[in-house]
This record gives C-alpha cells, structure tokens and sequence, in this order.
C-alpha cells in the first residue's frame, strides 16, 4: 500500500472517490465532512443516500456526484455512537470503506486530513490507526491460487489531501502507517504459508531478504553449530525434523548506536506443531502451521523497524524447527540439558515451545541486552483464559510488563497479565531433573510463563507475550481479516521506536 501527500488547494485534489467518517448520532456531520459538502460538493446537500445512512460502526454509504467532477464519489463510513468512540472504530471504519472501494474496483482513494476533524483523539494518531487498519482490512494471500483468483488487488495507493505541508507529527504518522502495514503484510504471509513452503529455509531466506535490504546483521546457527553451543533444548525437537533447523539472529543496530544494550525479541518459530510423540489430535491440526508467528511478528517488526530506519538497536532471536515424530525425536521422560546448564525432564513433547525458546532466552544474555521481549504461540490455556482476541502478557518486571500492555491497548493488540509467582513454580518441580516442561493441567499459561522465567536473570527486565489465541483469525475481526493476524507486530515496533521515553531516558 502506497501511501502519498497531495498537497494543495482543493481544487486541484484528484481521486476516484473521498473517504469522511460520521457517527451514528447527530443530525450534524463532522465540522471536515460539513467543510467538504458546503465547499466542494453542495450535492451532498441532496444526496438521499447520505440523508439515510446510519453511520452504525463499519457501515458504509456510497455518495456519487455528478459526471466528470474532479472526485466523483464520497464513501461515507460510520464510526457508531459518539459515547461509544475508541480508536478500534476508526480502524474498522477505514477498513470498511476501502473494502467498498476494492468492491468497486477504484485504483486511487483519498483520505482529506479535514476528515479526521472533530474525531474525539490526536489527529496523528487518528491518521496512523486509519491507516494501518484500512491497510490491514485490505490484504489477502493469494500466491497458491492458480484458478479463481480475483484480478483487482486495489486500491493500492492513498492520497492523503491537505490545503499545507503535514506537520511533523502527521508526517510521521502517514511514514509509520506506511511501514507498519509493510510489516504486518510480511507477518501474515508468513504466517498463513503452509509448512511445506515455510519451512525454517524459508524463514532464513526472508531474514536474509530483510538483512539485504535493510543493512541488518544476520547470523543462522544450524544445528550443528547449536549442539556444539550446547543448545539442547533446540536441539531435542529439532533432531525429529527432516527440514534442517536454524536459529535466525537479526540485529539492527543503527549508525552510533552500535554498542547501545539492545531490546531483543525472541520469537517462538516452530514452523510445524504435531505435538511430536505426545502427538495431536488430528482435528483442526493444520492450524499448526501458523506456530511460528512469534518468528514472524519478529520478521515484520524488523522490516518495520529497516523501513524507518529506527535509531534503536534491536535483536531478534528466533529458533526455527518443525515438532514432528520420528524415530530420532526426542521422548517424554528424557532429561535435556539446556544452553543455560539447567536441565528439563520431558512430560509432554508437545510443550516445544518452552524447549526452543529456553535456549534462545539464555543465548540473548550474552548481548546483555536492556530488556527482552518473546512472542509465541506456547499455551492452548492462553486461548482458553482470554480468548481470540487479547493475548496473555507476564513478566519479571512489573513496570515494563505494565508498559507493554499499555501500548498493547493503544495500538489495538489487547494484552492482560498473569501472575508469575514463585508458588506456580510447584507445579513443574521434577524427581529426576531441576524441572519438568510441564505441570499438571492448571494454569497452563502461567506455567508456560514460569518455565520461561528460570531461564531469564532477575536484573533483566523480561516479559513474555503468549498469541497463542491472537495470532489466527477464525473469522473476520473489525479490520483484521480471517487468517494469520500480524499480532505482536504493532507492539514490537513501537516498543522499539518509543524504547528510549519508555524507559525515561
Ligand atoms: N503450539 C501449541 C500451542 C497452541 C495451541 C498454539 C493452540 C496455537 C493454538 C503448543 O506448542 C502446545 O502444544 N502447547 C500445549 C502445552 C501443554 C502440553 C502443556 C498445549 O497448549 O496444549
Ligand atoms: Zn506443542
Ligand atoms: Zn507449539
């Protein structure tokens, strides 16, 4: 999606069609719209479309002016009621009205920035949610259709009018939209490609696609650099696999910024889930492809993060295998001996995750980094707990967690968190090793949690994000369509962007 300025006096503004926003209560149009229709387009004033529509939440009305105006149509979307307003709407409402523009095959849309007036919140931020949810309402993954496929993939530019030169601070919201939907387009086809093309090959080539076009450092530990290493956790569910496995490490370490402590993000990429021998059901199993979008929310931030060129050292670590059953796959009741020195007796090899991750938390120490971050789709429970569309956050860092959460809320991927008391510690305690992968069946997600946490030193500020309910949309969800949603990815860029306010330096 290309998002461009026109800058001028309206009536040089060209475009198929004008997007307002209106609410669902009031006789009266937002002060942008009213400015439009008493300078621009007086038939509105006529316009029985207008005069009937709703203006409930993703509702949209389609407003043609007479023939051969320099923009013909007006696409009115609803934001629903005033009392009701949050930035989801504003999302939704875009998401809405370029779907309707896709619907009628327009090529060139244009948002006015006066659209975003009398909107109850910053007009930056209302531009930049605007953005990124009418972008991420539009895409689509298309690349193993060979029949059937729809010819118009449109519209594929935004036209943002403005009479002057944006400031600052809606210039840079127009360039972060931009960015954000580069990522979060990468994200999901990542996520949504089978795991017979995604295979953790397929990972490292997109990271060194990214390494390339952005100057980042990459480094892949195969697996028989991570044996030596002492990875054994990675190891253990790798050595199942006949893909080979690898762990992807990105940094984007800017100029003058080289030797900052890095943020670093893990990412949870097993890029097929069977569960291995404590294997799963077959229902619904080939949802399994998507267990490695914590990788991939890692890969869409760093593209994010080359598209700005953030002034933040950032790493991401991202252990990259299949879980399969095999005759060399590793076995409930094994003991692995972890990178960190500590040992793991097996009870499930369906709990991988926390297997791949110990060991990619414990290689993170040695950039001794100013916070860690990891992603993963790791507990069944999280689903259960919060649902499908808020992910379950924890921490050792009370602080950081809650700042997380914060700009969950904010940029529209709902985080709650859970408790990592010492007590649930109890649940994994082992007979043979120094604890087990899993406890019994309560608490899931906090154990999960909690298993992470032996591997993180206190004086690291840590916290964990579990999509294992967010990362996939069984049905459309506001301006998110069905599939691999892209969650984490807005999270992780702007913890990264905002790292140094966040942290008060
Ligand atoms: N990849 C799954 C978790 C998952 C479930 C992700 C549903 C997305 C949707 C994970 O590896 C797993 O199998 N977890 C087990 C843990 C259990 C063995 C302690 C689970 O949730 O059942
Ligand atoms: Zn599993
Ligand atoms: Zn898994």
């Amino acid at each position: 999606m290309d998002i461009d300025w026109q800058i001028g006096s309206p009536s040089q503004w060209r475009a198929d069609a004008v997007i307002f926003f209106t609410f669902e209560d009031g006789q009266t149009l937002p002060p942008g719209f009213r400015k439009w229709q008493d300078d621009l387009a007086p038939w509105l004033l006529e316009s029985p479309a207008l005069k009937d529509f709703s203006g409930k939440a993703k509702k949209t009305a389609l407003l043609y002016g007479p023939a051969g105006g320099p923009i013909p149509r007006v696409v009115a979307a609803g934001l629903g009621k005033v009392a009701e307003f949050d930035p989801e709407k504003v999302r939704g409402a875009m998401s809405a009205a370029l779907r309707r523009c896709r619907e009628l095959e327009l090529e060139t849309v244009a948002l006015p920035l006066m659209a975003l007036e009398g909107l109850p919140m910053d007009p930056a931020v209302a531009l930049e949610e605007a953005l990124v949810g009418g972008g991420s309402g539009l895409y689509r993954y298309v690349e193993l259709k060979t029949r059937d496929r729809e010819t118009f993939s449109g519209p594929t530019r935004i036209l943002l009018l403005s009479e002057e030169a944006p400031s600052a601070l809606l210039g840079e919201a127009s360039s972060r939209a931009e960015a954000v939907l580069g990522g979060l387009y990468l994200t999901r086809d990542l996520a949504t490609a089978p795991s017979n093309r995604a295979t953790p090959a397929f990972l490292v080539e997109a990271a060194r696609l990214l390494a390339e076009r952005h100057s980042f450092r990459l480094d892949v530990i195969d697996e028989e650099r991570a044996a030596l290493l002492g990875m054994g956790g990675f190891v253990a569910v790798a050595q199942g696999s006949r893909e080979p496995s690898y762990v992807i490490i990105l940094e984007h370490a800017p100029p003058g910024h080289e030797d900052d402590p890095p943020l670093v993000f893990v990412g949870k990429g097993i890029t097929f889930d069977t569960g291995g021998i404590s294997i799963k059901p077959s229902h619904n199993m080939e949802a399994m492809k998507h267990d490695m979008a914590g990788a991939a929310a890692v890969l869409g931030t760093f593209e994010v993060l080359g598209r700005l060129r953030a002034p933040q050292r950032v790493i991401g670590i991202m252990p990259c295998t299949e879980n399969m059953p095999d005759g060399k796959a590793y076995k409930p009741g094994d003991v692995i001996h972890t990178l960190a020195g500590l040992t793991v007796e097996v009870i499930s090899t369906d709990a991988e995750g926390r297997m791949v991750l110990c060991d990619a938390l414990t290689y993170a120490r040695r950039f001794e980094p100013a916070a860690i971050i990891d992603i993963a789709t790791l507990t069944g429970a999280a689903l259960v707990a919060l649902g499908k569309q808020v992910a379950a956050v924890m921490g050792n860092h009370d602080e950081l967690t809650q700042q997380v959460q914060e700009v969950g809320m904010r940029v529209g991927e709902k985080l709650w968190p859970l408790p990592l008391w010492s007590s649930y510690f109890d649940l994994i305690k082992s007979d043979v090793a120094d604890f087990k992968n899993v406890g019994e069946r309560t608490a899931g997600t906090i154990v999960g949690g909690i298993f992470l946490k032996q591997f993180v030193p206190d004086e690291i500020p840590w916290v964990h994000i579990d999509i294992a309910g967010t990362a996939w949309a069984d049905k459309e969800l506001n301006s998110i369509p069905k599939g691999a949603t892209g969650f984490g990815v807005r999270i992780l860029t702007e913890i990264a962007c905002r790292w140094k306010t966040m942290r008060g330096k």
